[in-house]
């Protein structure tokens, strides 16, 4: 065992660490440098400050940048009724506070908590292999996103949810996670631009259906959870499209319409016959965090269901995830990093954990990087080690393809190194979707 020192990285948000502990965990290779990068309590901002990383998701907020000075108290008033409780701020470019974690201590916790994880095993996940699921699994998707295209539209015309239409659709999403969670969970990955809204509701369906099955809950009961995650974000069907794909930040106004959307997705399943409080909560409860700070109604702890408190967790992982107009989407294992350290505040961090077990920490469909410098494609989790999936290698880095080759990482001396972006090595998601 080697106690470490670091490798950084860039991400999209600051300059992350990781550190090697052990052989089973190991992350990109090293560059150190000098960090004045410090964690606050938000309520020490102070005029004078740089803000180095607002440590919310960007659908938190409406901030142009993430980074920047605050030049007035006005700003700091802002930032402060973000309700984050901590933020980063760059100690090189504007002032100091005496006491404070730096950030190199924070991403210290939050490392031995992922490492923790990856020596835990995860939950038994039987996994069917059925190369037909696949092909299913595509034809399933599109039709999800179809569907919630059309009840969406229908909403926006006035019209009450029918939830014969969805519950079908809903039986056969369960069905597929219950045969073979491994093809469908990839192409909830998979999404246009133009299509966000649809594509992301089918997505936390998916993944919340995942998460669902991992913690045991009765089969009935994930059928109603995954009713409540693909109408989650119903109500933004009577938010204005001009603020639902506006190509930059929101004004504070528009902001405050989008933040509607929750009581209007309520109010929409509140009249449609025959919804569960199951599916209701999914929904009214999903912007609501463990420390009160979410909303609409600031709910805080046990106050909020257990189907809201996962509800929270995987809208924000999809969100974080995805690629947007002004935002580039987080690498996977980046994404599990950034919910664990929120999980101090917003959510419970046993079910953070749980969650980042039942989606793999290198999720299936995710493109990996190997010691031996090739690239592969997550097949599937391992019951056992979340840090060894099986994967298919089909690319070396030196820039071509390889004879694909599916191996076992536990039965392997090779490992995985990170994630990488399929679009960097213009590599095809499709092309490459499990067998
Ligand atoms: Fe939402």
């Amino acid at each position: 065992m080697h106690d470490v020192r670091a490798v950084r990285h860039y991400s999209n948000r600051a300059v992350l660490h990781w550190h090697e502990v052990n052989a089973n965990w190991i992350l990109p290779a090293n560059i150190a440098f000098k960090t004045m990068i410090k964690l606050i309590p938000t309520e020490k901002l102070q005029t004078g400050m740089f803000i180095h990383d607002l440590n919310c998701g960007w659908m938190d907020h409406n901030f142009v940048r993430s980074r920047f000075a605050v030049k007035t108290e006005a700003v700091a008033l802002k930032v402060r009724a973000l309700g984050v409780k901590e933020i980063y701020i760059d100690t090189a470019r504007g002032l100091d506070i005496v006491e404070g974690p730096s950030q190199e201590a924070q991403e210290h916790q939050v490392d031995a908590a992922l490492q923790a994880l990856a020596t835990t095993s995860a939950s038994d996940m039987p996994r069917v292999s059925v190369q037909r699921e696949v092909e299913r699994a595509q034809k399933l998707h599109g039709d999800a996103n179809r569907i919630v295209r059309d009840v969406m539209g229908d909403v926006r015309l006035g019209k009450q949810i029918q939830l014969e239409q969805i519950e079908p659709l809903v039986a056969r999403i369960v069905d597929s996670i219950f045969r073979r969670a491994d093809a469908l969970m990839p192409l909830a990955r998979l999404k246009e631009h133009d299509e966000y809204t649809f594509q992301h509701s089918v997505s936390v369906c998916v993944l919340m259906t995942s998460f669902a099955r991992a913690l045991e809950l009765p089969r009935e009961i994930i059928h109603e959870i995954a009713i409540g995650a693909l109408l989650h974000d119903v109500g933004k069907a009577k938010v204005a499209d001009e603020i639902l794909n506006k190509p930059a930040k929101l004004t504070d106004a528009e902001f405050a319409k989008m933040k509607n959307h929750v009581v209007q997705s309520k109010i929409i399943l509140q009249a449609t016959p025959g919804i569960s409080n199951i599916a209701l909560d999914v929904a009214a409860q999903h912007h609501e965090r463990f420390d009160g700070t979410g909303y609409p109604n600031k709910l805080k702890g046990e106050e909020i269901s257990l189907y809201g408190q996962m509800g929270a967790i995987v809208d924000v992982y999809d969100a974080i995830t995805s690629n947007r107009v002004y935002h580039k989407g987080m690498m996977p294992t980046d994404a599990m990093r950034k919910l664990l350290e929120w999980s101090k505040f917003h959510f419970k961090p046993e079910l953070v954990k749980a969650f980042i077990r039942a989606v793999g920490i290198y999720p299936t469909g995710s493109l990996v990087r190997l010691e031996s410098r090739r690239l592969a494609v997550v097949q599937a989790q391992s019951a056992d080690q979340v840090m060894q999936p099986v994967v298919k290698i089909i690319f070396h880095t030196r820039g071509y393809y390889l004879t694909p080759e599916i191996v076992d990482l536990r039965r392997s001396h090779d490992r995985i190194v990170g994630h990488e972006d399929f679009a960097t090595w213009n590599i095809d998601p499709l092309r490459w979707l499990p067998e």
